[in-house]
């Protein structure tokens, strides 16, 4: 990453990542995006976004180059705070106005807000200069905040943001706004849709595919960077899987109640009636016409082929399976396993990952199994950000 040399070529960054945010459709993957561009075009070290809802304020994403250059990992994590104004981000929320501060540890004294060293304190790290941008839609009303930490040099000294950041990131700051808007009613709908099947089977809730949604970016992810995919067909593939994923179930919509809630094992004909959600679900997503349709049939449609061919509905083996279902199987198999259904108590951990460890062998595909081994810190972290709800 190099500092921009002119403001030319900052603008040019500038609108190039807001090309980027108007492509984005989920809003975990876009909040995530926000702030990764937003790092890029400041040269910022390290960054947090948050969303703002009535008197609160949600930590959803962080990022920090210094702590991920020594080895660690910036865990995956959600927690609210109050919407007050003694914070930075919380007074940005409260009052609209953008904060560009050189240092935070010299905020005088009769500021509102203060700094919170407890971050810096825990991950040994040290924030100087922060920049705190307002996420202000066009009804005016604040719905998210971006925090930006530590402007950088090329030679990686911390320095304080530049005064022409503050213009053009209020005006990405507004782009992002209104993605962020989209978005959410995009997951509304996406989760309204998913309540039908909730309405007959409360034990597979929306947490559970929500789970199965970041699940499958997380494995997919790690793949992708295996594989060197680049930039722009990562952020896209992994926007359309994180909704696509959610779908993965849709036909069960279509399945009797007394099947779907039965408590204990189905018989040979419930069983058969059961495999038919899966057809169901590719007949609800037909007429493909964007690649989110697409992909969503792929994987309603393949979630339960198997790599060795002995899967439904068609019994496809190996390659034959859109890669997407391959994925979203194992991320589907790994939240049955370690969560409550109307049929089975959730497994411990160990049980979960000796049963999976086992499943490779020949119903997943055994190419994932490194991104399934290596994300399993990152899958357990995703499943305490979306707990049931009870
Ligand atoms: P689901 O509960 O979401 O389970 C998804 C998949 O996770 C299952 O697909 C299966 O591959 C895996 N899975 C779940 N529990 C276990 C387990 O105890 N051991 C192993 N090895 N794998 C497990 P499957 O089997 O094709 O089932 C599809 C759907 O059919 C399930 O979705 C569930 O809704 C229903 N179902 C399956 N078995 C039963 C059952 O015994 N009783 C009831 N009431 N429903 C069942
Ligand atoms: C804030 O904006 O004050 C919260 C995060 C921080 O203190 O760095
Ligand atoms: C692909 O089909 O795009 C990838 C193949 C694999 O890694 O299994
Ligand atoms: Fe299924
Ligand atoms: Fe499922």
């Amino acid at each position: 990453m190099e500092t921009a040399k002119n403001s030319n070529e900052f603008f040019e960054r500038v609108l190039a990542a807001g090309a980027i945010l108007v492509n984005i459709g989920d809003i975990d993957i876009l909040l995530e995006q926000i702030l990764t561009e937003a790092r890029f075009f400041t040269n910022a070290d390290a960054g947090s976004i948050y969303t703002v809802e009535d008197n609160l304020l949600s930590f959803e994403h962080s990022q920090n180059d210094t702590i991920v250059s020594r080895g660690e990992r910036i865990p995956y994590t959600r927690y609210t705070i109050p919407k007050t104004k003694d914070s930075m981000a919380g007074y940005v929320a409260c009052t609209g106005k953008l904060l560009n501060i050189e240092d935070v540890r010299k905020i005088p004294e009769e500021a509102p807000y203060s700094f919170d060293e407890s971050y810096d304190k825990m991950a040994f790290y040290r924030t100087r200069s922060t920049l705190t941008l307002p996420l202000v839609n066009n009804r005016h009303v604040v719905v998210g905040v971006l925090q930006l930490i530590n402007a950088k040099t090329d030679k990686r000294e911390f320095i304080p943001f530049h005064s022409t950041m503050e213009l053009l990131g209020k005006y990405y700051a507004t782009l992002g706004a209104l993605a962020l808007e989209r978005a959410l009613m995009t997951r509304t709908l996406l989760m309204r849709m998913v309540n039908m099947t909730e309405f007959r089977d409360p034990k597979e809730t929306g947490p559970h595919v929500n789970r199965v949604g970041s699940y499958s970016v997380a494995i997919y992810d790690s793949w992708a960077k295996e594989n060197r995919i680049p930039d722009e067909e990562r952020i896209h593939n992994r926007d359309v899987l994180r909704m696509a994923a959610m779908l993965h179930d849709v036909g069960k919509t279509g399945i009797s109640d007394l099947i779907l809630k039965k408590p204990g094992n189905l018989s040979a004909d419930e069983r058969k009636t059961m495999e038919n959600h899966c057809l169901l679900g590719a007949e609800v997503l037909r007429n493909c016409e964007s690649s989110f349709d697409e992909m969503a049939r792929d994987i309603a449609l393949n979630h339960h082929e198997n790599w060795d061919g002995s899967g439904y509905p068609h019994g496809l083996a190996g390659e034959q399976i859109p890669f997407m279902a391959r994925i979203t199987a194992i991320a589907d198999v790994f939240d049955a396993l370690s969560s409550a259904r109307a049929y089975k108590d959730p497994w411990s951990d160990r049980m979960v990952t000796d049963e999976m460890e086992r499943l490779f062998v020949n119903k997943f595909d055994p190419g994932l199994k490194v991104h399934f081994s290596s994300q399993i810190t990152v899958l357990r972290e995703i499943k305490t950000t979306y707990p049931e709800q009870v």
